[in-house]
């Protein structure tokens, strides 16, 4: 494993980071593994030297993260959770976090987390976040429940990261959760320079979801992207559109080739991997221990995608 320093927090961590979310959950998403099949994951993955877990109160998998961790000395590991956003009717939105973060500690079996995000703010929820979330957040991380703050962009809703871009500027996390992929490198103009000029911890999600593994939605998304004229039909094979990737690189696959490119994009410093599938975790992992993808075929992706904001990659 390679590690690398978290923006300016001081925290150690491994560049491939487990995320216990997304469409997988540690392969719990419909109940179709069992909770001891995703302990094993998350074991499989500390010992491939990934010290970055990443889960969330809404994901269910806190439990399982601690039942994973329970003989691993704690300072190893840095772990990372979420606070669902309390509605802003609610009567008590801080005591609702002081809550979130007991049980959260409690299900991961310990007495900090090391990163704590506001989960999936979106534009709207901002000014919410900002003045009736952040003071909790900082009362928190002075009593040392939380090392530091950070916050989640709500990536489907807002592909261009229009949150961050405002809240990057008033400098309110210590760390940031983006999307980002070879097919929306947007945040590569849009907030790398305020991360890098705030000293801002980058995670990056959507690194391959659903269109970066799946074939057909691969076939879907390059399809509409034709359709509406942001890419000519000249340019890309509707077909196999990113069969020029494999061609043109050493890559073995879409995934692998998709979890490079972000693990070489400078200002990243962890990579989240998400997936119920063991034989997926070793490639993954392996995927961003890899060199950068030959300058050829980087240089053809900008064309295709470098100007893009509006995909997810779902
Ligand atoms: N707003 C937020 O806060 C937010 C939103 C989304 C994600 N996240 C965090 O970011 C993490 C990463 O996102 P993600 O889970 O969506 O991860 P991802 O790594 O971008 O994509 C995961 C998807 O790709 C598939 N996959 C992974 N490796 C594969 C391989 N080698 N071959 C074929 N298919 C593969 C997985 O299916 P298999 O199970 O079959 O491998 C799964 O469907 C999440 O787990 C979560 O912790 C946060």
């Amino acid at each position: 494993m390679e590690y690398t320093t978290l923006g300016s927090t001081g925290l150690k961590v491994s560049v491939a980071g487990l995320g216990c979310g997304g469409p997988s959950r540690l392969g719990m998403r419909n109940d179709s593994q069992s909770a001891n099949h995703a302990i094993a994951l998350v074991k499989q993955a500390v010992d491939l030297g990934v010290n970055f877990l990443d889960t969330a109160q809404t994901y269910g998998t806190e439990p399982i993260v601690g039942k994973a961790i329970a003989g691993t000395p704690r300072e190893r590991l840095v772990i990372s959770t979420k606070k669902t956003l309390p509605a802003e009717d609610h009567p008590d939105p801080a005591g609702e976090v002081v809550k979130g973060l007991e049980q959260s500690l409690k299900l991961i079996g310990t007495d900090y987390i090391d990163v704590y995000h506001l989960h999936g703010v979106e534009p709207k929820d901002y000014e919410f976040a900002k003045n009736r979330l952040m003071p909790v957040m900082r009362r928190l991380k002075e009593q040392g429940k939380i090392r530091f703050i950070g916050v989640t962009e709500g990536f489907v809703v807002d592909p261009s990261h229009t949150m961050l871009q405002e809240s990057l500027k008033e400098k309110l996390w210590d760390v940031v959760m983006v999307g980002f992929s070879l097919l929306n490198p947007s945040a590569r103009k849009n907030l790398w320079p305020l991360t890098k000029a705030n000293g801002t911890g980058v995670l990056d999600m959507f690194a391959v979801r659903r269109a970066l593994s799946q074939p057909e939605r691969l076939k879907e998304v390059c399809g509409e992207l034709i359709q509406k004229g942001r890419i000519s039909k000249n340019d890309l094979d509707a077909n196999d559109p990113l069969g020029f990737l494999l061609r043109e690189s050493d890559a073995a696959s879409l995934p692998e080739a998709a979890y490079r490119f972000c693990r070489h994009e400078p200002g990243v410093d962890v990579v989240l991997t998400g997936t119920g599938n063991p034989a997926h975790l070793k490639e993954n992992v392996t995927a961003i221990l890899k060199p950068p993808l030959p300058k050829v075929a980087l240089e053809r992706l900008d064309r295709l995608f470098g100007g893009l904001d509006s995909l997810t990659g779902n």
